[in-house]
């Protein structure tokens, strides 16, 4: 692992200023099930609505919502529409990790001055509470970003949204607080492309690298490299396979998603196990973690707050860096491909992704790689 160097200048010279993810949108089969489906496992709560009764013909979007987190499902009304295309292709997945900014028209052309790849210039949204202004860009495969600038809009997600509740169905929150990171998965010698797009294009700077030496097992290998905005609340990192023995799970992720794409969304928590003991208690499937890791992992991380039985219990993992250390656990992928799946983490100081874990999570899944017929 590399720590990238940085120069004095970059604070001052953020030519996209980002304020935070404003949502993570995803096309989808069938969205109305989807929207239960993060309700009654994850504990979002339904805030918004799109669709026939809002004069939507082409698509029906739900909006959730759990602290900052803000998830938009969208699936297609009819073939003709290009979410349709999106979902035959690549099954469930993420569209657009949408980014909050205050200029969306400077974002959108700062970035097209760069060399991005327009999805479409700014577009002004309005309804009797304001006005947002949308402009989006590509990224790989069929992702997109997408600057929302929502200063001067106070309704409930974005025009053309209406309110969405069941009031008889509610259910409890899992304590999940904010999008810690988004990791993509790209082709074998696309990591410097897209690494160089995020920095060249979005001033994006390279945070830690991981070669195959950091996150290889007996069979498979990938390399990472982790890239971050000016302000540090985006995070992507972005990863290729790397040559070994067998199919790398990147490799897995591309054959089943056609291309590259997001491989999986990080939720943050203030307390990981009250969290995953939920989810779990709601069906959500998590990685199995051997429970020999449990004997020695307290003699590489040190002294912790949590007691290790929970932990192990839950399967949850832990690691070390200089400023702290973090707790983390990996769902199995949410959709029949495997594709997408999500990552719970808990910060105590670290601000590393869990390194130390690298090992024995890439085994587990070169497990359920094989139960699959894929390794
Ligand atoms: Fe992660």
């Amino acid at each position: 692992m590399q720590a990238a160097p940085s120069t004095a200048s970059e604070e001052s010279t953020d030519f996209l200023p980002i304020n935070g993810t404003d949502y993570v949108e995803f096309y989808v089969g069938n969205a109305k099930q989807a929207a239960h489906f993060y309700q009654a496992a994850f504990g979002f709560r339904p805030i918004a609505y799109s669709g026939l009764e809002t004069g939507n013909r082409d698509n029906t979007s739900y909006l959730l919502v759990q602290g900052k987190i803000r998830f938009v499902l969208t699936s297609a009304l009819h073939g003709k529409s290009a979410v349709a295309d999106h979902v035959k292709l690549h099954g469930d997945g993420v569209r657009d990790v949408a980014l909050w900014v205050d200029d969306a028209t400077s974002a959108y052309e700062e970035t097209m001055s760069r060399g991005a790849e327009s999805v479409h210039g700014p577009i002004v949204l309005e309804d009797e509470h304001g006005k947002v202004i949308k402009a989006a860009i590509r990224t790989y495969g069929d992702t997109i970003h997408t600057f929302v600038e929502r200063r001067n809009y106070n309704g409930i997600f974005l025009p053309g949204f209406i309110a969405w509740e069941n009031e008889f169905y509610s259910v409890p929150d899992v304590g999940l607080k904010y999008v810690d990171h988004c990791v993509g998965n790209v082709h074998l010698g696309e990591m410097d492309t897209y690494a160089d797009f995020y920095a060249d294009v979005l001033g994006f700077r390279n945070l830690l690298t991981f070669d195959d030496k950091d996150i290889s097992t007996e069979y498979s290998a990938l390399m990472s490299k982790v890239m971050a905005n000016g302000n540090d609340r985006i995070k992507f990192p972005i990863n290729e396979p790397a040559a070994g023995k067998k199919k790398s799970q990147i490799e897995e992720y591309l054959d089943f998603y056609g291309g590259p794409g997001i491989q999986h969304v990080a939720m943050a928590t203030d307390n990981i196990i009250e969290t995953v003991t939920a989810l779990r208690s709601r069906g959500i499937q998590f990685l199995n973690i051997p429970e020999s890791y449990y004997d020695s992992v307290l003699d590489r991380v040190g002294t912790i707050d949590e007691e290790l039985l929970p932990l192990k219990e839950l399967g949850i993992l832990v690691d070390r860096d200089d400023e702290g250390y973090l707790l983390q656990i990996f769902s199995k992928p949410v959709q029949d491909r495997p594709t997408l799946f999500y990552e719970i983490i808990q910060r105590k100081g670290a601000r590393s992704f869990g390194k130390g874990n690298f090992k024995a999570l890439f085994e587990s899944i070169e497990r359920e790689q094989e139960l699959r017929g894929n390794l």
